[in-house]
């Protein structure tokens, strides 16, 4: 039996599989070209991919019958051919939960350097500007007192209410269905005039894919922030760079469209927003915690027993 992992991964989890008699491979590069990924997965039981790598009907023929798991190595799974993996049999997993306070942190992180006008500050105090202090220098705005609308109430979103409001935020949100939440759930257009932060918390899938078109994107309120920690997919990328120049404070984007976001693209001319390279759930214990998860279900299903966290 033979797994294929996509990227090293933090900890040791993968020794339970070695452990349980599978062979298990372990891309060692830092990016795996489409034709490597092709090769490696031939005659596998299993696979182990990341965010990265789109696994779609070409790499499950190319596995062959034989592929029963893609136990997916993230909460997200807009990278997976879900469609074509039930077609074919095949489950898939995600890791729920674990990366949720980490990227919860993060979205906060964003939210402060925004704000605060962290990044401009950084880069001011580095480029010797720094020769006094004086009362305009760099305002920003605090958060005690704004109401931050929250698109996509899960575990996530759940988590960034909790922490918004120990910083004396007014929270509301919105999503699929009412919660038993101590916060007013609005729909989206109220939602969008009425916060003066928005922080998208919501998978990437067909109906949600630019949900935040242009008429959305203005439709904020003047001088609000952006914030998004989800997938770059959800918003319309080039309607953003328009609202960033003359509608909206600032943005904080941990993930965009396209990504990794080309050096020349437009936004990284933009002082207001703040980008970080999708690093979310970029810490020692969610992503180890991620890895645990994949192995469990992963394991789940080659020992016929249902995975914790099934998708398909
Ligand atoms: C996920 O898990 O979907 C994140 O985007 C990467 O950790």
């Amino acid at each position: 039996m033979r797994v294929f992992v996509t990227r090293e991964l933090p900890g040791n989890h993968l020794d339970r599989l070695r452990e349980k008699g599978v062979q298990v491979e372990v891309w060692p590069g830092w990016t795996l070209p489409r034709e490597v990924l092709l090769e490696r997965v031939e005659g596998v039981v299993g696979l182990i991919p990341t965010v990265e790598d789109r696994i779609d009907a070409q790499v499950m023929d190319r596995a062959g019958p034989g592929l029963r798991v893609i136990a997916s190595y993230s909460v997200g799974v807009d990278h997976i051919d879900l469609e074509a993996a039930r077609a074919r049999g095949i489950r898939v997993t995600n890791t729920p939960g674990v990366l949720a306070a980490a990227t919860a942190d993060l979205t906060l992180a964003l939210l402060l350097a925004v704000a605060r006008r962290v990044v401009e500050g950084v880069e001011y105090a580095r480029a010797g500007l720094w020769t006094a202090w004086h009362p305009k220098l760099l305002l920003g705005l605090e958060l005690e007192g704004l109401t931050l609308g929250i698109v996509g109430m899960g575990e996530i979103g759940r988590r960034v209410a909790q922490r918004a409001e120990g910083f004396g935020m007014r929270v509301v949100y919105t999503s699929r269905t009412p919660k038993p939440l101590p916060y007013p759930f609005l729909d989206l257009e109220t939602l969008l005039f009425t916060a003066d932060v928005v922080s998208l918390h919501l998978p990437l899938t067909p109906e949600t894919h630019r949900l935040l078109d242009r008429r959305r994107l203005f439709s904020m309120k003047e001088g609000a922030i952006l914030l998004n920690t989800a997938r770059g997919g959800l918003l319309d990328t080039e309607a953003l760079v328009e609202a960033l120049q003359s509608h909206l404070l600032g943005a904080g984007l941990d993930v965009t469209d396209p990504e990794p976001l080309p050096k020349d693209h437009p936004l990284y001319a933009l002082k207001n927003a703040v980008i970080t390279p999708h690093i979310g759930s970029a810490t020692t214990r969610a992503r180890e915690g991620m890895a645990r998860k994949a192995v469990e279900n992963l394991l789940a299903v080659l020992e016929g027993r249902e995975p914790p966290d099934p998708v398909v």
